[in-house]
């Protein structure tokens, strides 16, 4: 069937869906927690998950229903982890109603308020006025979205980015994936700080590529003298978030800089997730841009910057985000585009457009509550005894908690004691990380301060064995 574009452009033949059936069909939620991310092969529970935390009475998920490792299975996509969810959700299963009722949810990376009002008209309008709404749309985006975040990104960076320099995608994730298709193939390797982000592990997984961690310092902000002892023949590019989820740290641009350097000398890719820039402490009005790689003539030979537009105009559920590369990396970027999704959705791109011109002022707003939400985090966990508090910025506290047991055994009970959903450091780190046990991610965007307040008084009142000074993680 032909595909029709708002230009009247028809194109070739080409299957706009699939009906391969699904397996455990959940989407990746990011609104809710998980355990140490489980093998999909490995239906099983893991060791220190079990009897002594566990549950009162059995949880039902989807985890639960697979049955039968189906065949053919591409080992690359069986030997990564499951999307997080059905963990968390068998969490709650453990929770009697009234703690339920009262469960302060910091697990969230994404805002669960609906967009502003304007931007909900705007969506209506063009729903049901603007027939090219529903249709598909060119592979890159539409023109003037491409436009308008090149107008932005050159704004904040300091930059000549222009349309030509910009892609629309269906979510930040997905543009991951397509930058991804383009750098890596199998055996290939990315280098990633840790704790890393755990849908970018997962896809290179699922690439058949291999995601090298690089560890962070204690003040969460990886060097590039350390990436570049991992650098070896097979390595094809440097994966940096920042603001970072899960550490919340925002990276010097001097440390930036020093990252691209390393990969123009090694002819690797930088690859900057900014998913979360409009929300970096250092974006005041009248501020130097947070870093300056895209001022370099040359910055489209090796940087590469993502973007959503899922939570700065609160559009999670629309699916829209970007790549902001050289035109010719883009020219391979559209050829994965074009096989997995076409288009961004059109409505998708429309409400990003709306938010573009017209919440400026209220997005400034949103950053400051945000802000303001991080400094009482901080404050709170800064007097909670035992806890230590390594990174704090953009949705997250990543902290070091002083118990006894691992953090997935901690989060779970957490849960049932205290009322409290976080997650637990285990998913954002490789299999067997001491640092994962010993870390939880607290994502405090959709917890006002007293709400904040509430929490650090449930961790203070939470019992349990604590480790003593020096003493090695149970
Ligand atoms: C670092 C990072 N990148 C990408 C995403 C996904 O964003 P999107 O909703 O635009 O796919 C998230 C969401 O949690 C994220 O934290």
């Amino acid at each position: 069937m032909d595909r029709q574009y708002p230009d009247g452009r028809g194109r070739g033949a080409s299957s706009a869906g699939s009906n391969r059936p699904r397996r455990a069909s959940l989407p990746a939620d990011h609104s809710a927690a998980s355990d140490q991310p489980r093998r999909a092969s490995q239906n099983l529970p893991r060791p220190g998950s079990g009897a002594a935390a566990g549950p009162s009475r059995p949880s039902r998920t989807e985890a639960d229903a697979v049955t039968a490792t189906p065949t053919p299975l591409n080992p690359s996509v069986a030997g990564t982890f499951r999307p997080p969810i059905m963990e968390a959700r068998g969490w709650m299963a453990e929770a009697d109603a009234a703690t339920l009722a009262r469960l302060i949810n910091v697990s969230q990376a994404a805002p669960i308020d609906p967009p502003p009002e304007g931007l909900r008209h705007a969506l209506a309008d063009a729903a049901l006025n603007r027939p090219e709404a529903h249709l598909y749309g060119p592979v890159l985006g539409n023109d003037p979205l491409r436009a308008a975040l090149a107008a932005r990104w050159s704004e904040r960076s300091g930059g000549a980015i222009t349309a030509e320099n910009v892609a629309i995608t269906q979510g930040c994730n997905q543009a991951f994936c397509a930058v991804m298709a383009t750098l890596v193939g199998a055996g290939d390797e990315v280098i990633i700080p840790v704790p890393w982000y755990f849908n970018h592990k997962m896809w290179l997984d699922m690439q058949g590529a291999r995601a090298v961690p690089l560890s962070c310092p204690q003040d969460m902000v990886p060097r590039p003298e350390d990436a570049a002892a991992l650098i070896t023949p097979r390595t094809r590019a440097i994966v940096l978030v920042t603001p970072n989820n899960p550490s919340g740290a925002e990276y010097p641009a001097g440390i930036l800089a020093a990252f691209r350097d390393l990969a123009r000398q090694h002819g690797i890719a930088l690859v900057l997730d900014e998913t979360y820039a409009d929300f970096d402490s250092r974006t005041e009005p009248g501020a130097a841009p947070v870093h300056d790689l895209l001022q370099d003539p040359d910055w489209g030979r090796d940087v590469i910057s993502l973007y959503s537009f899922s939570k700065a105009y609160r559009l999670t559920g629309h699916r829209v985000g970007a790549i902001i590369a050289s035109p010719e990396r883009l020219v391979e970027v559209e050829k994965f585009l074009d096989t997995v999704a076409i288009s961004a959705s059109q409505m998708g791109q429309i409400g990003a457009l709306w938010g573009l011109e017209n919440l400026g002022d209220w997005l400034a707003g949103e950053r400051r509550e945000i802000l303001a939400r991080r400094d009482a985090m901080a404050a709170a966990l800064g007097g909670l005894p035992g806890w230590r508090l390594k990174g704090c910025g953009a949705y997250f506290a990543w902290a070091e908690h002083p118990y006894a047991e691992d953090s997935s055994t901690l989060a779970r009970r957490l849960v049932r004691e205290a009322g409290l959903l976080l997650l637990p450091g285990t998913m954002f780190m490789p299999d067997g990380s001491a640092e994962g046990a010993r870390h939880v991610r607290i994502a405090f965007a959709n917890v006002d301060r007293a709400g904040i307040a509430d929490m650090a008084a449930r961790l203070a009142d939470l019992g349990g064995a604590r480790l003593v000074a020096g003493e090695a993680p149970a």
